[in-house]
């Protein structure tokens, strides 16, 4: 899928903007602060539904008003077809919301797309950002959110079921605060209702992450090695509810038959007594938890903790890496993510490279190149030169390469 067409509506601090693009390199480039990567964050938001910088989506609406939008028009180059796409957020006031609060709005086409999960995925974008840091350094969180974007992206029923597992750990939650710190045994079958759904539906979510974190990883540590000359090994280790991989390696390995899981040629049967097992065992650690989460009314045990453990060279990276590893490993994750998206769906997502050439040196800049063949790319910059220069093998003179600069919420194409 690549690009052609870039509307704004309201968007961080365009008014409106139009936007021709070209079908493989697109340089961005302006001084600080004047829109620059808004424009990235516009596309992944048109795109993935998601922004790398905010969870809040009211912040993108340019200040004083009411709803933003974002339009792309895409062209599909295995089937020759053109695709419109429209991702809206109405804020309480604006005039095409008539409910109370805010409404979100997803079109294909110009038709109304119910659910995220049957959006995402139609144009698939990988974002290479600053932000990127956080996925060694950062919360948990972070690491979640990376790891259920990329299984989303390539699997919608992925993202149905994490919004049916939140929405289960939330009405848990609410039921576990409303015993006010002391359990009452005449309830315990309510609790009992949530841990049954929950066991059930953290059961597959947490062999859909096993089996992505096992991708990743693996790729991730060939990148790495790369990048660091063989110097380092890098490890990114799923780390969910306590003793939940054992048991599935447990399941698989003595019959040699984990590397099938990873690839889903596993037969069904399999699965569904692996499935079962686990849910027998996460049911055993909800219920165990019980008595503490009552007297704190918070769950703490579940997939909401769940986590990336990155290691280099046996160190945990989150208390002892560099900055420089940082940057190595957090790369390492995205190139990986790339690939398991190409690999999964077959085409090139698009590459969203915001401000990252200033940041690496040239042994991951070269890493980051490699890994970046025949995709439409948009590059943000603050100087076009440096762009031209550092980008050899990207841009050609036999590549369609476009600037555009950026000013004051303006792009001017060159
Ligand atoms: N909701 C909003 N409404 C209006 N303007 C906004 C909004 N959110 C951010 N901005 C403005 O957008 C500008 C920042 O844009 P952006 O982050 O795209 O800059 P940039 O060109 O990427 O800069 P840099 O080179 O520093 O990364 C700032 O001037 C900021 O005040
Ligand atoms: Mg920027």
């Amino acid at each position: 899928m690549i690009i052609s067409h870039i509307s704004l509506t309201n968007f961080r601090n365009y008014g409106r903007l139009d936007m021709e693009v070209g079908p493989s390199v697109n340089v961005i480039y302006g001084n600080n602060a004047q829109g620059k990567t808004n424009i990235i964050e516009a596309i992944s938001v048109g795109s993935s539904v998601t922004s790398h910088r905010t969870t809040k989506d009211k912040e993108m609406i340019k200040f004083g008003q009411n709803e933003f939008i974002v339009e792309l028009l895409c062209h599909d180059e295995v089937y020759g077809s053109d695709i419109s796409l429209k991702s809206a957020y109405y804020g309480e006031n604006s005039f095409f919301n008539t409910k109370s609060g805010y409404r979100r709005e997803l079109m294909q086409d110009g038709i109304l797309i119910p659910k995220i999960s049957r959006y995402i995925g139609t144009c698939n974008t990988v974002i290479f950002a600053p932000e990127d840091l956080n996925l060694v350094k950062g919360a948990p969180v972070s690491r979640r959110k990376y790891l259920n974007l990329l299984i989303s992206k390539v699997s919608p029923s992925y993202y149905d079921l994490l919004g049916n597992t939140k929405r289960i750990i939330d009405q848990k939650n609410a039921c576990l605060k409303s015993f006010r710190g002391r359990m009452d045994p005449s309830r315990a079958n309510e609790l009992d209702y949530w841990d049954y759904a929950l066991a059930d539906l953290s059961s597959e979510l947490i062999l859909e992450r096993l089996r992505y974190c096992s991708m990743i990883s693996r790729k991730a540590s060939l990148h790495h090695s790369v990048i660091s000359d063989g110097k380092e090994v890098l490890k990114a280790e799923y780390s969910t509810i306590t003793g939940s991989e054992a048991l599935i390696r447990g399941m698989l390995e003595e019959d040699g038959m984990f590397d099938e899981f990873v690839s889903q040629t596993l037969s069904g049967d399999i699965l569904a007594r692996i499935k079962a097992s686990l849910s027998e065992h996460i049911l055993n650690k909800l219920t165990g938890a019980r008595t503490f989460d009552v007297e704190r009314g918070i769950s703490s045990v579940g997939v909401h903790r769940d986590d990336i453990d990155m290691t280099l060279n046996g160190l945990s990276m989150r208390q002892y890496s560099s900055q420089g590893q940082q940057r190595s490993a957090s790369l390492a994750l995205k190139l990986a993510e790339l690939e398991i998206i190409r690999e999964r769906t077959g085409s090139s997502p698009i590459l969203l490279l915001d401000d990252v050439f200033s940041e690496l040196d040239e042994g991951r800049r070269i890493s980051l190149l490699a890994g970046m063949s025949s995709a439409q790319i948009f590059i943000t910059c603050t100087d076009r030169a440096f762009v031209e220069n550092r980008l050899p093998g990207v841009i050609t003179d036999d590549v369609d390469t476009r600037f555009y600069r950026v000013d004051s919420g303006e792009v001017f194409p060159e």
